[in-house]
């Protein structure tokens, strides 16, 4: 009971000492956290680092947002800039004083042309390199189309399903017509999307996939005239022709280290890979099935065929395409209208009657199924 002054001051202390000992605990712990905080740094605000990449938070006067150049996805023609993802795992291993000077004061031909007119305080920039360094980690998430899509397909079933039932048995529709143009719709939307889907799987006419480094036929072997065989050499004696190795790409590269498309962040890869050893791991286009032999020495060398009949304009192309389906009717077809220089080469030496006929005039051509090319066992073993 609380009777006189002094009493209540004992309660009172008695009160407040495990009060203060909690006030001490807690602003040690608050010391702790500081400390612990003051270890770890501020951290950045992805947000607003992400705001800054797509413009959304202007970046400076007349300055472009980074995603115009260093694109999310990628699309049907050639990008030289880095893209989005790449550009971010150069940018999350610079510290921030770099990663500041190439925006600001860039050096280099090329970053000193596309990097300009930045206003970005270090803030800015720190929330901005954060962004990146969660996009180098995470990429680029896919947009959720083919949720919708399996949503459609699926309501377009039950759809269906429902016609045909009440078709059959249920028969509150009173025209049949209805339920027919239903499942006439609903069948060839569904048609029409999975078509869409896997015309994006394996191999096909006009595949043309990313590859890991922006190589291009154009630059090479139409801008700078470098023969075919120079880079494919196997062509010409092998069954297949060969992608050329980090080290011949050197043979050049060794002295020319900026390209005026895409700077020096393309060729760095090269140099990259030659000199840590690694494998330039490019995505293979042309693919016949196992059960197919194809040799390219014998149309290359033997046939005196150009690499261009079967792959099209190569030395225009930036991004390398499969010009045709590599279908066996292809095949036949080629060799029933294409003629062989039957005369001059040792190679058809055995080919006596046809020889004969030639010489006779029976013939005026010999063409490659003539000599056997059309044969089952010449191409599947
Ligand atoms: C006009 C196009 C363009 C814009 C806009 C652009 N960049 Fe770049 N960026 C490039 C090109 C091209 C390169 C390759 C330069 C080189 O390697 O010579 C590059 C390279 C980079 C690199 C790799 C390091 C380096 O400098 O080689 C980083 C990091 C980078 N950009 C970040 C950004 C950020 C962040 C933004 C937005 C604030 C941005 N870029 C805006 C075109 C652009
Ligand atoms: C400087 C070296 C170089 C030169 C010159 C060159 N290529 Fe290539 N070629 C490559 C590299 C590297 C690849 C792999 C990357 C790609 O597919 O773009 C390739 C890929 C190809 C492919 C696709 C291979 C596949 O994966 O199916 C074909 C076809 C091809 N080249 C044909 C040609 C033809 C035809 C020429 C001449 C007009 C030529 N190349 C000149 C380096 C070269
Ligand atoms: C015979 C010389 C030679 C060889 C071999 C060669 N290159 Fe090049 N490469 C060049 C020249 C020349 C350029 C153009 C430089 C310029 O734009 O001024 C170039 C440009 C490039 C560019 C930048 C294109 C641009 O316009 O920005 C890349 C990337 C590239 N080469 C990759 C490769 C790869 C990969 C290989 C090996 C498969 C290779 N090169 C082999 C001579 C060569
Ligand atoms: C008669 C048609 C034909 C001609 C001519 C031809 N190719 Fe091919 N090429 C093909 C076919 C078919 C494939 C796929 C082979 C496979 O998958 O086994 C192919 C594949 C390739 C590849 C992929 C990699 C490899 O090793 O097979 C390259 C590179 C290539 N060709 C380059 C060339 C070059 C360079 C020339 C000219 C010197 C040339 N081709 C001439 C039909 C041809
Ligand atoms: C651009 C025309 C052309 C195309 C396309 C073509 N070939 Fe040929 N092929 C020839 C010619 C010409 C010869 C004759 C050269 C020779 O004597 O071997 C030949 C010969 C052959 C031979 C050798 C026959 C023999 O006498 O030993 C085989 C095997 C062959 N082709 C397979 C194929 C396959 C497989 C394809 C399709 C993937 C194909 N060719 C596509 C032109 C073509
Ligand atoms: C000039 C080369 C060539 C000759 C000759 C040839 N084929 Fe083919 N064949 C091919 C190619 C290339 C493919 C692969 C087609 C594809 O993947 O679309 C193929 C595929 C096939 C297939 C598999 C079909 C499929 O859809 O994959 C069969 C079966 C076949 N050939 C049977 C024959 C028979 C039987 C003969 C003889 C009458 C013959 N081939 C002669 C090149 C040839």
């Amino acid at each position: 009971m609380v009777k006189t002054l002094s009493d209540s001051l004992t309660y009172g202390k008695k009160i407040l000492k495990p009060f203060f000992v909690l006030c001490v605990l807690l602003a040690l712990s608050g010391i702790k956290t500081e400390v612990f905080a003051e270890k770890k740094g501020p951290e950045p605000d992805i947000k607003v680092g992400e705001r800054l990449f797509f413009g959304l938070i202007p970046s400076g006067e007349g300055s472009a947002s980074c995603v115009s150049c260093h694109a999310v996805h990628s699309g049907d023609s050639i990008n030289w800039n880095p893209s989005a993802v790449e550009m971010a795992k150069v940018a999350a291993e610079m510290d921030l004083a770099t990663f500041k000077e190439h925006l600001l004061t860039p050096t280099g031909a090329m970053r000193e042309k596309v990097h300009v007119k930045y206003q970005l305080d270090d803030e800015q920039l720190f929330h901005l390199q954060g962004y990146l360094v969660q996009l180098s980690e995470n990429g680029v998430e896919d947009a959720p189309i083919s949720i919708n899509k399996l949503l459609i397909f699926l309501l377009l079933g039950g759809l269906m399903t429902f016609a045909l039932v009440d078709l059959i048995f249920t028969k509150k529709i009173p025209y049949k017509a209805i339920h027919v143009l239903i499942i006439v719709f609903g069948l060839s939307f569904q048609l029409k999307l999975v078509a869409h889907e896997t015309i994006d799987l394996g191999r096909s006419q006009d595949y043309m996939p990313d590859q890991p480094i922006k190589f291009s036929h154009k630059v090479h072997a139409g801008d700078n005239k470098i023969d075919c065989l120079y880079c494919h050499s196997n062509a010409d004696e092998g069954k297949s022709s060969g992608i050329p190795s980090a080290g011949l790409c050197m043979n050049c590269h060794q002295v020319v280290r900026n390209g005026t498309n895409s700077g020096q962040f393309e060729i760095a890869k090269v140099v990259d890979a030659y000199e840590n050893n690694k494998d330039i791991e490019w995505v293979r286009i042309h693919n016949l099935p196992d059960h197919v032999f194809f040799s390219h020495a014998q149309h290359v060398n033997v046939g005196k065929r150009e690499c261009q009949e079967c792959h099209g304009d190569v030395e225009n192309m930036h991004i390398l395409k499969q010009e045709h389906d590599l279908s066996m009717g292809w095949c036949l077809d080629c060799h029933k209208a294409t003629n062989v220089n039957f005369k001059d080469n040792d190679y058809y030496k055995t080919f006596e009657a046809l020889h004969k006929d030639l010489d006779e005039g029976v013939r005026d051509s010999i063409k490659a199924a003539d000599i056997g090319a059309n044969d089952c066992m010449k191409c599947h073993h």
